[in-house]
Protein backbone atom coordinates (compact mmCIF):
# COMPACT_ATOMS: atom_id res chain seq x y z
CA UNK A 1 0.00 0.00 0.00
CA UNK A 2 1.60 3.47 -1.04
CA UNK A 3 0.27 6.81 -0.35
CA UNK A 4 1.43 10.10 -1.78
CA UNK A 5 0.81 13.41 0.22
CA UNK A 6 1.07 15.99 -2.18
CA UNK A 7 1.18 19.99 -1.87
CA UNK A 8 1.90 20.04 1.91
CA UNK A 9 1.96 24.10 3.00
CA UNK A 10 4.97 22.68 4.92
CA UNK A 11 6.41 19.69 6.40
CA UNK A 12 7.77 20.10 9.49
CA UNK A 13 10.56 18.34 11.48
CA UNK A 14 12.23 16.64 8.43
CA UNK A 15 16.10 15.31 9.64
CA UNK A 16 17.50 13.19 6.59
CA UNK A 17 19.29 11.58 9.63
CA UNK A 18 17.44 11.27 12.60
CA UNK A 19 18.58 12.83 16.13
CA UNK A 20 18.41 10.82 19.24
CA UNK A 21 17.23 14.15 21.11
CA UNK A 22 17.94 17.75 20.45
CA UNK A 23 19.30 20.00 23.35
CA UNK A 24 19.91 23.97 24.37
CA UNK A 25 20.43 26.08 21.41
CA UNK A 26 19.13 23.33 18.87
CA UNK A 27 15.64 23.00 20.47
CA UNK A 28 15.40 26.14 18.58
CA UNK A 29 15.48 24.84 14.93
CA UNK A 30 12.74 22.92 13.70
CA UNK A 31 13.84 21.67 9.93
CA UNK A 32 10.67 21.77 7.59
CA UNK A 33 10.66 21.85 3.88
CA UNK A 34 7.89 24.43 2.31
CA UNK A 35 5.78 22.88 -0.42
CA UNK A 36 6.77 19.28 0.02
CA UNK A 37 5.28 15.92 -0.78
CA UNK A 38 5.62 12.67 1.54
CA UNK A 39 5.23 8.75 0.62
CA UNK A 40 3.96 6.50 2.77
CA UNK A 41 4.89 2.28 1.93
CA UNK A 42 2.85 0.35 4.22
CA UNK A 43 3.72 1.57 7.55
CA UNK A 44 6.72 3.31 7.33
CA UNK A 45 8.04 6.95 5.94
CA UNK A 46 9.49 5.87 2.52
CA UNK A 47 10.21 9.42 0.69
CA UNK A 48 9.87 13.20 0.78
CA UNK A 49 10.85 16.33 -0.35
CA UNK A 50 9.98 19.33 -2.68
CA UNK A 51 7.37 19.28 -4.69
CA UNK A 52 9.51 20.12 -7.42
CA UNK A 53 10.55 16.84 -7.35
CA UNK A 54 7.81 14.64 -6.31
CA UNK A 55 8.27 11.25 -7.84
CA UNK A 56 5.90 9.61 -10.77
CA UNK A 57 5.33 6.51 -8.74
CA UNK A 58 1.88 4.15 -8.58
CA UNK A 59 -0.08 4.95 -5.59
CA UNK A 60 -2.95 3.23 -4.07
CA UNK A 61 -3.97 6.81 -2.42
CA UNK A 62 -3.28 10.69 -2.91
CA UNK A 63 -3.90 13.08 -0.43
CA UNK A 64 -3.67 16.94 -1.08
CA UNK A 65 -2.57 18.57 1.71
CA UNK A 66 -2.91 22.51 0.02
CA UNK A 67 -2.94 24.60 2.81
CA UNK A 68 -1.98 21.91 5.42
CA UNK A 69 0.40 21.48 7.29
CA UNK A 70 2.40 18.19 7.90
CA UNK A 71 4.35 17.24 10.88
CA UNK A 72 5.34 13.65 13.08
CA UNK A 73 2.41 12.70 15.81
CA UNK A 74 2.98 13.58 18.86
CA UNK A 75 4.79 11.13 21.56
CA UNK A 76 2.98 11.59 24.99
CA UNK A 77 6.24 9.56 27.49
CA UNK A 78 4.83 10.44 30.84
CA UNK A 79 0.39 9.37 31.14
CA UNK A 80 -1.29 7.75 33.49
CA UNK A 81 -4.28 7.01 31.49
CA UNK A 82 -5.36 3.40 33.09
CA UNK A 83 -7.33 4.01 36.16
CA UNK A 84 -10.77 3.70 37.50
CA UNK A 85 -13.05 6.19 37.97
CA UNK A 86 -12.57 9.66 38.53
CA UNK A 87 -11.59 12.40 40.72
CA UNK A 88 -14.31 14.75 40.47
CA UNK A 89 -15.19 15.45 43.94
CA UNK A 90 -11.42 16.66 44.75
CA UNK A 91 -11.86 18.63 42.10
CA UNK A 92 -14.33 20.63 43.56
CA UNK A 93 -12.24 20.63 47.01
CA UNK A 94 -9.77 22.29 45.65
CA UNK A 95 -11.27 24.98 44.37
CA UNK A 96 -12.92 25.45 47.73
CA UNK A 97 -9.47 26.09 49.24
CA UNK A 98 -7.82 22.55 50.04
CA UNK A 99 -4.50 21.84 48.15
CA UNK A 100 -3.38 18.59 46.54
CA UNK A 101 -1.58 17.96 49.53
CA UNK A 102 -4.01 18.56 51.93
CA UNK A 103 -6.52 16.21 49.81
CA UNK A 104 -3.79 13.40 50.04
CA UNK A 105 -3.39 13.78 53.82
CA UNK A 106 -6.87 12.90 54.16
CA UNK A 107 -6.40 9.52 52.05
CA UNK A 108 -7.64 11.41 49.20
CA UNK A 109 -5.37 11.43 45.75
CA UNK A 110 -3.67 8.67 44.55
CA UNK A 111 -5.22 6.17 47.13
CA UNK A 112 -8.36 7.44 46.44
CA UNK A 113 -7.90 6.03 42.79
CA UNK A 114 -6.10 3.04 44.48
CA UNK A 115 -9.84 1.81 46.15
CA UNK A 116 -11.48 2.86 42.92
CA UNK A 117 -8.84 0.51 40.85
CA UNK A 118 -8.89 -2.47 43.50
CA UNK A 119 -12.53 -2.50 43.67
CA UNK A 120 -12.75 -2.26 39.48
CA UNK A 121 -12.78 -5.33 37.33
CA UNK A 122 -10.27 -5.97 34.89
CA UNK A 123 -12.32 -5.76 31.71
CA UNK A 124 -14.23 -2.29 33.25
CA UNK A 125 -10.82 -1.28 33.43
CA UNK A 126 -9.96 -1.89 30.33
CA UNK A 127 -13.38 -0.32 28.53
CA UNK A 128 -12.20 2.81 30.34
CA UNK A 129 -8.64 3.11 29.64
CA UNK A 130 -9.64 2.06 25.79
CA UNK A 131 -11.86 5.10 25.39
CA UNK A 132 -9.05 7.55 26.76
CA UNK A 133 -6.66 5.67 24.52
CA UNK A 134 -8.55 6.04 21.76
CA UNK A 135 -8.92 9.80 22.36
CA UNK A 136 -5.60 10.85 22.38
CA UNK A 137 -4.97 9.31 19.59
CA UNK A 138 -7.33 11.42 17.64
CA UNK A 139 -5.26 14.73 19.42
CA UNK A 140 -2.95 13.85 17.44
CA UNK A 141 -0.63 11.35 19.84
CA UNK A 142 0.97 8.75 17.73
CA UNK A 143 3.33 6.93 20.85
CA UNK A 144 2.44 6.91 23.96
CA UNK A 145 3.88 5.98 27.94
CA UNK A 146 1.25 4.37 30.33
CA UNK A 147 2.46 3.83 33.73
CA UNK A 148 0.70 1.49 36.51
CA UNK A 149 0.52 2.96 40.26
CA UNK A 150 -3.34 2.86 41.16
CA UNK A 151 -3.11 -0.69 42.19
CA UNK A 152 -0.73 -0.53 45.57
CA UNK A 153 -1.23 -4.33 45.61
CA UNK A 154 0.39 -7.28 44.17
CA UNK A 155 -3.37 -8.05 42.14
CA UNK A 156 -3.86 -4.47 41.34
CA UNK A 157 -0.55 -3.68 39.90
CA UNK A 158 -0.50 -6.30 37.67
CA UNK A 159 -4.00 -5.85 36.83
CA UNK A 160 -2.77 -2.44 35.47
CA UNK A 161 0.06 -3.50 33.24
CA UNK A 162 -2.02 -6.74 31.89
CA UNK A 163 -4.60 -3.90 30.29
CA UNK A 164 -1.30 -2.12 29.34
CA UNK A 165 -0.18 -4.59 27.66
CA UNK A 166 -3.60 -5.19 26.25
CA UNK A 167 -3.83 -1.92 24.99
CA UNK A 168 -1.03 -2.30 23.16
CA UNK A 169 -1.53 -5.89 21.50
CA UNK A 170 -5.21 -4.04 20.61
CA UNK A 171 -4.25 -0.81 18.64
CA UNK A 172 -1.29 -0.11 16.22
CA UNK A 173 -0.08 3.09 18.18
CA UNK A 174 3.30 2.59 19.94
CA UNK A 175 2.70 1.85 23.79
CA UNK A 176 5.97 1.71 26.80
CA UNK A 177 4.69 0.62 29.70
CA UNK A 178 6.04 1.82 33.13
CA UNK A 179 5.91 -0.03 36.64
CA UNK A 180 4.95 2.24 39.08
CA UNK A 181 4.15 0.07 42.12
CA UNK A 182 6.23 3.52 44.19
CA UNK A 183 3.37 5.55 43.20
CA UNK A 184 2.19 6.34 47.28
CA UNK A 185 2.34 3.89 50.54
CA UNK A 186 -1.02 2.28 50.51
CA UNK A 187 -3.20 2.49 53.52
CA UNK A 188 -2.76 -1.27 54.25
CA UNK A 189 1.05 -0.43 55.09
CA UNK A 190 0.69 3.40 56.47
CA UNK A 191 2.39 2.03 59.58
CA UNK A 192 5.18 -0.48 57.75
CA UNK A 193 6.10 1.54 54.56
CA UNK A 194 9.51 -1.07 54.43
CA UNK A 195 7.18 -3.80 54.04
CA UNK A 196 5.76 -2.63 51.10
CA UNK A 197 8.59 -2.08 49.86
CA UNK A 198 9.92 -5.11 50.24
CA UNK A 199 6.57 -6.49 48.44
CA UNK A 200 7.42 -4.25 45.48
CA UNK A 201 10.70 -5.94 45.33
CA UNK A 202 10.22 -9.44 46.12
CA UNK A 203 6.61 -9.71 44.99
CA UNK A 204 5.34 -7.59 42.24
CA UNK A 205 8.94 -7.05 40.08
CA UNK A 206 9.94 -10.48 39.58
CA UNK A 207 6.07 -11.33 38.36
CA UNK A 208 6.58 -8.33 36.05
CA UNK A 209 10.00 -9.30 34.71
CA UNK A 210 8.99 -12.97 34.42
CA UNK A 211 5.49 -12.05 32.26
CA UNK A 212 7.52 -8.95 30.91
CA UNK A 213 4.65 -6.60 31.33
CA UNK A 214 6.78 -3.69 31.99
CA UNK A 215 9.37 -1.27 30.14
CA UNK A 216 10.60 1.31 32.80
CA UNK A 217 10.74 1.54 36.49
CA UNK A 218 8.86 4.71 38.08
CA UNK A 219 9.11 6.07 41.80
CA UNK A 220 7.12 9.28 43.18
CA UNK A 221 10.25 10.28 45.07
CA UNK A 222 8.75 13.62 46.71
CA UNK A 223 8.39 14.48 50.50
CA UNK A 224 5.71 12.33 51.37
CA UNK A 225 5.75 9.88 49.30
CA UNK A 226 9.32 7.83 48.62
CA UNK A 227 12.55 9.17 50.03
CA UNK A 228 15.44 9.48 48.19
CA UNK A 229 17.33 6.56 49.34
CA UNK A 230 13.83 4.21 48.72
CA UNK A 231 13.70 5.66 45.31
CA UNK A 232 17.38 4.70 44.72
CA UNK A 233 16.81 1.05 45.80
CA UNK A 234 13.75 0.67 44.16
CA UNK A 235 15.30 1.81 41.08
CA UNK A 236 18.65 -0.38 41.63
CA UNK A 237 16.15 -3.60 41.80
CA UNK A 238 14.43 -2.47 38.67
CA UNK A 239 17.24 -2.25 36.67
CA UNK A 240 18.49 -5.96 37.53
CA UNK A 241 15.58 -6.86 36.11
CA UNK A 242 16.41 -4.48 33.08
CA UNK A 243 13.78 -2.25 33.76
CA UNK A 244 15.36 1.28 32.81
CA UNK A 245 14.26 4.38 35.32
CA UNK A 246 12.46 7.37 34.99
CA UNK A 247 11.47 8.66 37.97
CA UNK A 248 8.44 11.25 39.37
CA UNK A 249 10.84 14.51 40.82
CA UNK A 250 10.68 17.79 42.18
CA UNK A 251 7.22 18.26 41.87
CA UNK A 252 6.39 20.28 45.14
CA UNK A 253 10.36 20.22 47.00
CA UNK A 254 13.63 19.54 45.39
CA UNK A 255 14.72 16.87 47.94
CA UNK A 256 17.96 15.41 45.52
CA UNK A 257 15.85 13.07 43.09
CA UNK A 258 17.05 14.34 40.04
CA UNK A 259 20.77 13.72 41.13
CA UNK A 260 19.95 10.05 41.89
CA UNK A 261 18.22 9.71 38.40
CA UNK A 262 21.23 11.33 36.97
CA UNK A 263 23.16 8.89 39.42
CA UNK A 264 20.96 5.59 37.81
CA UNK A 265 21.02 6.75 34.36
CA UNK A 266 17.32 7.15 34.35
CA UNK A 267 16.51 7.62 30.82
CA UNK A 268 13.81 10.78 32.55
CA UNK A 269 13.07 12.57 34.96
CA UNK A 270 9.29 14.03 34.84
CA UNK A 271 7.56 16.97 36.32
CA UNK A 272 10.54 19.47 37.77
CA UNK A 273 8.50 22.33 38.99
CA UNK A 274 10.49 23.08 41.03
CA UNK A 275 13.72 23.78 40.20
CA UNK A 276 17.02 24.88 41.84
CA UNK A 277 20.23 26.02 40.40
CA UNK A 278 21.69 22.90 41.39
CA UNK A 279 19.04 20.40 40.00
CA UNK A 280 19.71 22.43 36.92
CA UNK A 281 23.42 21.70 36.98
CA UNK A 282 22.90 18.18 37.39
CA UNK A 283 21.00 17.52 34.67
CA UNK A 284 24.02 18.98 32.34
CA UNK A 285 25.83 16.40 29.86
CA UNK A 286 24.26 13.47 30.86
CA UNK A 287 22.04 11.15 28.81
CA UNK A 288 18.85 11.84 30.72
CA UNK A 289 15.97 13.84 29.66
CA UNK A 290 13.95 16.60 31.72
CA UNK A 291 10.68 16.31 30.80
CA UNK A 292 7.93 19.23 32.08
CA UNK A 293 4.10 18.54 32.17
CA UNK A 294 2.76 22.21 32.09
CA UNK A 295 -1.04 20.44 32.10
CA UNK A 296 -0.39 19.47 35.69
CA UNK A 297 1.13 23.02 36.57
CA UNK A 298 -1.70 24.62 34.96
CA UNK A 299 -4.72 21.73 36.72
CA UNK A 300 -2.52 22.22 40.03
CA UNK A 301 -1.79 26.52 40.36
CA UNK A 302 1.30 24.97 40.80
CA UNK A 303 4.97 26.40 39.25
CA UNK A 304 6.03 25.63 35.30
CA UNK A 305 9.10 24.08 35.14
CA UNK A 306 11.79 27.00 34.04
CA UNK A 307 12.46 25.52 30.49
CA UNK A 308 14.73 29.01 29.63
CA UNK A 309 16.49 28.73 32.55
CA UNK A 310 17.38 24.96 31.69
CA UNK A 311 17.49 25.43 27.56
CA UNK A 312 19.97 28.22 28.94
CA UNK A 313 22.11 25.66 30.25
CA UNK A 314 22.25 23.28 27.01
CA UNK A 315 19.62 20.75 28.61
CA UNK A 316 17.26 18.99 26.17
CA UNK A 317 13.10 18.97 27.48
CA UNK A 318 10.49 16.79 26.40
CA UNK A 319 6.65 17.70 26.96
CA UNK A 320 4.13 15.04 27.96
CA UNK A 321 0.11 15.27 29.00
CA UNK A 322 0.60 13.61 32.90
CA UNK A 323 -3.28 12.10 31.84
CA UNK A 324 -4.30 10.99 35.33
CA UNK A 325 -7.01 11.47 37.56
CA UNK A 326 -5.42 14.13 40.10
CA UNK A 327 -3.44 16.15 38.48
CA UNK A 328 -4.23 16.14 34.85
CA UNK A 329 -7.85 15.18 33.81
CA UNK A 330 -6.32 15.95 29.97
CA UNK A 331 -4.71 13.84 27.81
CA UNK A 332 -4.20 17.12 24.93
CA UNK A 333 -0.51 16.84 23.38
CA UNK A 334 -1.68 20.14 21.49
CA UNK A 335 -2.97 22.14 24.76
CA UNK A 336 0.49 20.71 26.33
CA UNK A 337 2.39 22.60 23.43
CA UNK A 338 0.55 25.60 23.80
CA UNK A 339 0.96 26.25 27.49
CA UNK A 340 4.42 25.40 27.40
CA UNK A 341 4.85 28.38 24.63
CA UNK A 342 2.58 30.25 26.63
CA UNK A 343 3.49 29.64 30.32
CA UNK A 344 7.53 28.46 29.75
CA UNK A 345 8.27 30.91 27.37
CA UNK A 346 9.53 27.98 24.91
CA UNK A 347 9.24 28.81 21.04
CA UNK A 348 6.86 26.95 18.72
CA UNK A 349 9.97 25.05 17.42
CA UNK A 350 11.21 24.23 20.64
CA UNK A 351 7.87 23.17 22.02
CA UNK A 352 7.30 20.95 18.92
CA UNK A 353 10.67 19.26 19.23
CA UNK A 354 9.81 18.61 22.87
CA UNK A 355 6.86 17.14 21.84
CA UNK A 356 8.01 14.90 19.06
CA UNK A 357 11.73 13.61 19.20
CA UNK A 358 12.45 15.03 22.72
CA UNK A 359 9.35 12.60 23.47
CA UNK A 360 10.34 9.92 21.68
CA UNK A 361 13.59 10.11 23.45
CA UNK A 362 12.12 9.85 26.60
CA UNK A 363 10.15 6.79 25.69
CA UNK A 364 13.16 4.73 24.12
CA UNK A 365 11.74 5.07 20.62
CA UNK A 366 14.03 8.08 18.22
CA UNK A 367 15.04 5.83 16.29
CA UNK A 368 11.43 4.93 14.63
CA UNK A 369 9.17 7.89 15.83
CA UNK A 370 9.53 11.74 16.66
CA UNK A 371 10.72 12.96 13.32
CA UNK A 372 10.12 12.71 9.18
CA UNK A 373 12.71 10.04 8.54
CA UNK A 374 12.93 7.80 5.70
CA UNK A 375 12.15 4.44 7.27
CA UNK A 376 10.35 5.81 10.42
CA UNK A 377 6.86 4.50 11.21
CA UNK A 378 4.49 6.81 8.94
CA UNK A 379 2.88 8.40 12.46
CA UNK A 380 1.44 11.91 10.83
CA UNK A 381 -0.29 14.40 12.01
CA UNK A 382 -2.08 16.82 8.71
CA UNK A 383 -3.94 20.31 10.02
CA UNK A 384 -6.70 21.98 8.84
CA UNK A 385 -5.60 24.90 6.58
CA UNK A 386 -3.73 27.49 8.80
CA UNK A 387 -1.81 30.07 7.84
CA UNK A 388 1.46 28.67 9.32
CA UNK A 389 2.41 26.32 12.47
CA UNK A 390 2.38 28.80 14.55
CA UNK A 391 -1.27 28.60 14.69
CA UNK A 392 -0.93 25.29 17.43
CA UNK A 393 -0.24 27.26 19.79
CA UNK A 394 -1.79 30.71 19.28
CA UNK A 395 -4.86 29.31 18.56
CA UNK A 396 -4.52 27.21 21.95
CA UNK A 397 -8.31 26.41 21.98
CA UNK A 398 -8.75 25.27 18.73
CA UNK A 399 -9.11 21.77 17.19
CA UNK A 400 -6.70 22.08 14.09
CA UNK A 401 -5.84 18.75 13.03
CA UNK A 402 -8.14 17.27 10.07
CA UNK A 403 -6.43 13.98 9.64
CA UNK A 404 -4.51 11.46 11.79
CA UNK A 405 -2.51 8.45 10.41
CA UNK A 406 -0.65 5.84 12.30
CA UNK A 407 1.31 3.42 11.13
CA UNK A 408 0.53 4.43 7.17
CA UNK A 409 -3.11 4.07 8.08
CA UNK A 410 -5.77 7.14 8.39
CA UNK A 411 -7.28 7.13 11.70
CA UNK A 412 -11.07 6.98 10.39
O1 LIG B 1 2.28 12.69 37.98
N1 LIG B 1 2.74 13.03 41.12
C1 LIG B 1 2.45 11.87 41.11
N2 LIG B 1 1.61 11.25 40.31
C2 LIG B 1 0.68 11.86 39.42
C3 LIG B 1 -0.59 12.28 40.07
C4 LIG B 1 -1.26 11.19 40.72
C5 LIG B 1 -2.65 11.44 41.18
O2 LIG B 1 -2.96 12.49 41.78
O3 LIG B 1 -3.47 10.55 40.94
C6 LIG B 1 1.36 12.99 38.69
O4 LIG B 1 1.00 14.17 38.83
FE1 LIG C 1 2.77 11.44 36.54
Amino acid sequence: MTTLITNIKELLQVRAISVAKVSGAEMAILPTIKNAYLVIKDNFIADFGSMNDVPKIDTDKIIDATGKIVLPSWCDSHTHIVYAGNREQEFVDRINGLTYEEIANRGGGILNSAKKLNETSEEEIYQQSKARLEEVMRLGTGAVEIKSGYGLTVEGELKMLRVIQQLAQNYSITIKATFLGAHAIPTAYKENRKGYIDCMLNEMLPEIAKNKLADFIDVFCETGYFTVAETEAIMEAGIKLGLKPKIHVNQFNSIGGIQAGVKYQALSVDHLEVMTKEDIMALKNTETMPVALPSCSYFLSIPYTPAREMIAQGLPIALATDYNPGSTPSGNMNFVVAKACIKMRMTPEEAINAATINGAYAMGISETHGTITIGKKANLIITKPIPSYYQLPYAFGSNLIETIIIEGEILA
